[in-house]
């Protein structure tokens, strides 16, 4: 199957998953983080709606905060989550992908898939007959940049005029934030050493439709921005890589001098942090930092997504982005 990932589909098929945020529109995006303050607020009557209904959660990584918050959220709609841990399916014994996703479909409603190749999320797609939600794949990591963005909405109230800064590797998170970026157009700035670069597709992509830019100095990145990010120098798969990365990454830690450059920038990572190697103990436990909250609102913005996807809790905007 070819990695279509890249392409910025709008097509309502598409959709009917949640693969990446270049797959939506920006309407949708933008529906899909209001009915998540919502449901966060209780005023969705979202009750027992997902009541019968069972999500698959198929892991071939490790993960604290998407198990828990995706199985939690299920529970809370009513719902059932089942956790597959990809070596104890027969996918880890080589059952292929489109026979796994044409079983599963007879049984779940929707499945959240956390891999390795976001081609193998598309291939499932392709041949499933439910909605596939990315839990996170080594290109991509959507469902936790639209918390983020639920995040950055609370603290200020809208997304326009937003500048948002990236210190450190243009991995998974990097990519969605560009996504994020072209899609609902507020500015990014990436700071990441050379050779670390964020993919560049998603780059281009960004870079055609609002303000990106790409530096190799954290400081030149910071100076002015409403967000400050960062997230592992060694990402799930890459633990082979650590030493050299360590090098690599010397002088791209958030301290709490580099926060002082921002205009009283929130700072923002996904977790699990590397304290005293990507970020400081005194800036994620700083005043600044809104890390717990941005964790809990995976919970919130994830049954959101499972309400959209599984129930037409967002209407279909044929008027949108044509
Ligand atoms: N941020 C995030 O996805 O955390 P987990 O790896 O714990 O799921
Ligand atoms: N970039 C990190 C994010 C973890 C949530 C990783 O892929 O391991």
């Amino acid at each position: 199957m070819p990695d279509s990932s890249a392409e910025p589909e709008t097509s309502g098929r598409r959709e009917s998953h949640f693969l990446s945020i270049a797959g939506w529109r920006a309407s949708s995006l933008e529906r899909l983080l209001h009915l998540a303050d919502d449901v966060k607020a209780e005023r969705a009557g979202t009750g027992r709606s997902l009541a019968g209904r069972t999500l698959g959660m198929v892991f071939a990584k490790s993960s604290t905060r998407t198990r828990v918050s995706f199985e939690v959220g299920m529970y809370e709609l009513g719902g059932h989550a089942l956790f597959l841990s990809s070596r104890d399916i027969q996918l880890g014994r080589g059952e292929t992908i489109p026979d796994t996703a044409r079983v599963l479909s007879r049984y779940l409603d929707a499945v959240m898939i956390r891999t390795f190749d976001q081609s193998d999320l598309e291939e499932f797609a392709a041949y499933g007959s439910l909605p596939v939600i990315n839990g996170l794949t080594d290109r991509y990591h959507p469902c936790q940049v639209m918390a983020d963005l639920m995040t950055v909405r609370e603290e200020r109230g809208t997304l326009d005029g937003l500048v948002v800064a990236w210190i450190g590797d243009g991995n998974n998170m990097a990519n969605s934030w560009l996504n994020a970026a072209a899609r609902l157009g507020f500015e990014l700035r990436l700071a990441c050493p050379e050779g670390y670069d964020p993919h560049p597709d998603d780059l281009a992509r960004a870079s055609a439709e609002t303000t990106v830019t790409l530096t190799r100095d954290p400081a030149e990145a910071v100076s002015g921005v409403h967000v400050v990010m960062t997230d592992v120098w060694a990402s799930m798969g890459q633990e082979s890589e650590a030493e050299e990365r360590r090098e690599a990454f010397r002088g791209y830690r958030v301290d709490a001098e580099l926060m002082a450059l921002s205009h009283d920038g929130i700072f923002l990572h996904c977790l699990p942090a590397h304290r005293g190697e990507e970020v400081t103990s005194d800036v994620m436990d700083g005043p600044r930092s809104r890390v717990w909250d941005e964790a809990e609102n995976r919970l919130h913005l994830q049954k959101a997504l499972l309400l959209t996807l599984m129930t037409d809790a967002l209407e279909p905007d044929s008027t949108a982005d044509k």
